[in-house]
């Protein structure tokens, strides 16, 4: 197996294995160095001088732009609005969307295995506008039946929300069928990729998908700098979310006309510096390949999942083919608190998360308050896996048992 390790400067001299990419990832040494060519060439404030550096800044961010509506299908890049993160993503669409298009006795069809950012947006706008939050239930292993959600999506579903990957079960939900269905019944698909894009070939319009939301972070960007995709007439019709500095067309005392999309959703000044570290990161990724990175991904899931199996103490959540998980195994260790199970990990350089994932409702449904969470992405490697696995197996020892 390739090893991409050495492409990231926080793994250089240190033995630390780093499972956490579901909460973030690291980046390569490629996008600090096109930060930095940002910074050191045209650090200015984008959209708004005619000065060279402004003007170069502006290229940047636009190229940017770009970059991100092919890596996912747009069909303009004017239907990319820059954002802080997925969360900010899916608040903006429940604020202009929903808030605008909402009324009392519609429902917005949102399933248990959602993120708390794409639950908690729907349920602002399902109380301020009079509007019920429907919930799709899923099986065990995050399948989600075609019974289950054909009952739950009817002529009153105004919209549903529906992560493409499960961030606890990494479980990958069948969007082009779901969303065949709710167009059927003239519902919109809002689609949270925050899992799905760093992993796996992404294209909106083939999965059918209104609304596509993720963030630069995940995908081995910087913090700060997210992706909501929109489609061009819904975008259009949609009032502004921030209003402020150069969302606008013209202002006057008695008027105001906004700009067109994007620019109307990204008021104030944006954040050039994320997306251009972005765009490295996406160059990068296209660079190695997505066959490659599910097909190495695959590989070490298969791998630490035959390691946990193989301990009686262990129990995995989820679908049994590694294949299934995109890249995500959460476990618990029997009579171990997953707080327990993170802490005693630490003390061998291993960094998973512990707790609810932000998913609280799934694992109310799966009938546990916390779980253990492992998850890789395509720079991890086989020697990792293996002390990871050596180290879990210790951890009812070190806990004294
Ligand atoms: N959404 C991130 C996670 O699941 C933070 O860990």
């Amino acid at each position: 197996m390739n090893s991409y390790r050495s492409d990231f400067p926080i793994f250089q001299g240190n033995d630390v294995i780093y499972f956490d990419n579901a909460a973030t990832t690291q980046r390569p040494a490629a996008v600090f160095d096109a930060m930095k060519r940002f910074n050191d060439e045209c650090n200015a404030n984008p959209l708004r001088g005619l000065y060279d550096w402004s003007v170069r800044a502006t290229e940047r961010y636009e190229q940017a732009r770009h970059t991100v509506a092919e890596l996912i299908g747009a069909a303009r890049d004017c239907e990319i609005v820059f954002t802080r993160n997925t969360t900010e993503s899916i608040n903006l669409i429940a604020y202009s969307y929903g808030l605008s298009t909402l009324h009392e006795g519609d429902e917005i069809a949102v399933s248990i295995m959602e993120h708390h950012s794409n639950q908690l947006p729907w349920r602002m706008a399902a109380e301020r506008t009079g509007a019920k939050i429907v919930w799709i239930e899923c099986e065990p292993d995050g399948t989600i039946t075609r019974e289950e959600y054909q009952s739950k999506i009817t002529e009153r579903t105004r919209i549903v929300a529906l992560t493409q990957v499960s961030n606890v079960l990494g479980s990958t939900n069948p969007i082009r069928e779901i969303a065949d269905y709710a167009h059927g019944k003239g519902a919109v698909m809002v689609v949270d990729g925050a899992q799905s894009t760093p992993h796996m070939p992404v294209d909106v319009r083939e999965l059918g998908a209104d609304f596509f939301v993720f963030s630069g972070h995940k995908l081995m960007g910087p913090m700060g700098i997210g992706v909501l995709y929109g489609r061009i007439s819904l975008l259009n019709a949609m009032p502004p979310f921030l209003t402020g500095g150069e969302m606008i067309e013209s202002v006057t005392r008695d008027s105001l006309t906004y700009a067109p999309v994007p620019e109307k959703f990204e008021a104030g000044t944006v954040n050039a510096l994320g997306a251009v570290g972005l765009a490295a990161a996406i160059r990068y990724l296209q660079d190695i390949g997505f066959e490659d990175i599910m097909e190495r991904e695959r590989q070490l899931t298969q791998r630490l999942m035959d390691g946990l199996s193989a301990l009686p103490e262990v129990k995995i959540f989820g679908q049994k083919d590694a294949s299934r998980h995109c890249g995500i195994v959460t476990f618990e260790v029997e009579g171990c608190h997953p707080h327990d199970v993170a802490s005693v990990l630490d003390t061998e350089h291993i960094c998973i998360r512990a707790g609810h994932h932000c998913a609280q409702p799934l694992l109310i449904h799966l009938g546990v308050s916390s779980t253990a969470r492992a998850s890789l992405y395509f720079y991890n490697t086989e020697e990792e896996v293996d002390r990871f696995v050596q180290a879990v197996s210790c951890v009812r020892r070190w806990m004294g048992y």
